[in-house]
C-alpha cells in the first residue's frame, strides 16, 4: 500500500517537473552563443577557431547586428544542418564580465507589452539598440527560408536580450511559436508580472534557461525586496558537465529550490564561462 502511494507521488512529481528539453540542440545553440563573442570578420567566414568548431557546419546568409552606442551585438544566419534560421545575441566580453557583474544595477522601466510589468532598464536598452536591425535582417532571411525552423539563443547579457527579442520574432513569424529558445546564464529580466506574462505566451515550442552550478548571474538582479526581479519558467540546472554524462535538474517552475536557487553561494565567474564544459574565455580570446 505504502509503496503504491509512493509510486503515485513520484509519478505526479515526475509529470509536473518535466518539459521537453533537447540537450543536443541546447549544446549546439550554446556553440552559436559562444561564437557571438568572436570578431565578426572571422565569424562571417565561420572560421573562428574552437568557438566555430562547436558547429562545424556553420551558417549561410549571415548578417551581423551591431550598434556602436552601447556596443550591442548579435547575428543571424541560416543553418542548413538544422534547417533553421538562428538568431544569436552577444553578452559582455569575458575580460569585462567581472566588472559587469559587480556593477549590475537594479533599475527597472515599464514594459510596454503587459500591464504592471517592469523590466531591467539596461537589458531592455541594450536589446532596443538592435531592434531595427533585427527586424530588417530577420524579415529578409525569413523571405528566403519561409518554412525553416527558427532558433533563438544568447548567453549572459545576450540571454536577457534574447528574451526581449521573443515578442518581436513571434510577430514577424505571423504570431506562430518559434521552434526553440535556449539561453545560458541569464540574469533575471523583469518583475514577477513580466515573468508571469512571458510564461503565458506561446513564444516557443521548446524553451529553457540553462544554468551552470555556481554561476552568479542567474541570481541577479535579486529576487529580494525591494528589487523583486523574478525568473521565467523552465530552468535546466547543471551541477556538472562531464564526458560520460552531464548532470542536471529540470525545474518546470521559475525560482525552484532544486535548481540554481539551491546554491546558497554562487560566485563563480568560471562557472558563468564554462557552459557544456568549454572554456569560453580561452575560445573567445583566440577569435578576436
Ligand atoms: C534534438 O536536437 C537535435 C539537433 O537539432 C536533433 O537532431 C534531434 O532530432 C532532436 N531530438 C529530438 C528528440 O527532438
Ligand atoms: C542604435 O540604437 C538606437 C537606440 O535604440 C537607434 O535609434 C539607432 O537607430 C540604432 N542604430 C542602428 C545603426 O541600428
Amino acid at each position: 500500500m505504502k509503496s503504491i502511494f509512493l509510486l503515485i507521488i513520484s509519478l505526479l512529481l515526475a509529470s509536473c517537473s518535466q518539459f521537453q528539453y533537447n540537450e543536443t540542440l541546447a549544446q549546439d545553440l550554446a556553440g552559436f552563443s559562444l561564437a557571438s563573442y568572436c570578431n565578426p570578420k572571422y565569424l562571417q567566414q565561420w572560421n573562428c577557431g574552437s568557438a566555430c568548431k562547436k558547429n562545424p557546419n556553420g551558417l549561410t546568409d549571415f548578417s551581423y547586428l551591431y550598434n556602436k552606442t552601447l556596443k550591442a551585438s548579435g547575428y543571424i544566419g541560416y543553418s542548413a544542418h538544422h534547417d533553421a534560421i538562428i538568431v544569436v545575441f552577444r553578452g559582455t566580453v569575458p575580460w569585462l564580465i567581472q566588472n559587469w557583474i559587480a556593477d549590475l544595477n537594479t533599475i527597472k522601466i515599464q514594459y510596454p507589452f503587459c500591464e504592471n510589468c517592469y523590466v531591467h532598464k539596461g537589458f531592455y536598452k541594450q536589446f532596443n539598440q538592435l531592434k531595427s536591425q533585427l527586424i530588417q535582417s530577420f524579415t529578409e532571411i525569413r523571405q528566403k527560408y519561409p518554412s525553416s525552423k527558427i532558433f533563438v539563443t544568447g548567453h549572459s547579457l545576450g540571454a536577457a536580450m534574447s528574451f526581449h527579442s521573443m515578442p518581436i520574432i513571434f510577430e514577424l513569424n505571423g504570431n506562430k511559436p518559434i521552434d526553440a529558445f535556449y539561453n545560458y546564464g541569464s540574469p533575471r529580466v523583469g518583475n514577477e508580472a513580466y515573468a508571469t506574462w512571458f510564461n503565458l505566451q506561446n513564444f516557443a515550442l521548446q524553451y529553457g534557461r540553462i544554468n551552470n552550478a555556481a554561476d552568479p548571474v542567474p541570481h541577479l538582479p535579486p529576487i529580494l525586496f525591494p528589487f523583486q526581479f523574478y525568473h521565467t519558467n523552465h530552468e535546466i540546472f547543471y551541477t556538472s558537465f562531464i564526458e560520460d554524462g552531464n548532470k542536471y535538474e529540470q525545474c518546470l517552475d521559475a525560482e525552484h529550490k532544486l535548481c540554481a536557487n539551491s546554491k546558497i553561494i554562487a560566485a563563480s565567474v568560471r562557472d558563468h564561462l564554462s557552459y557544456f564544459g568549454w572554456n569560453w574565455a580561452t575560445s573567445i580570446l583566440t577569435c578576436q
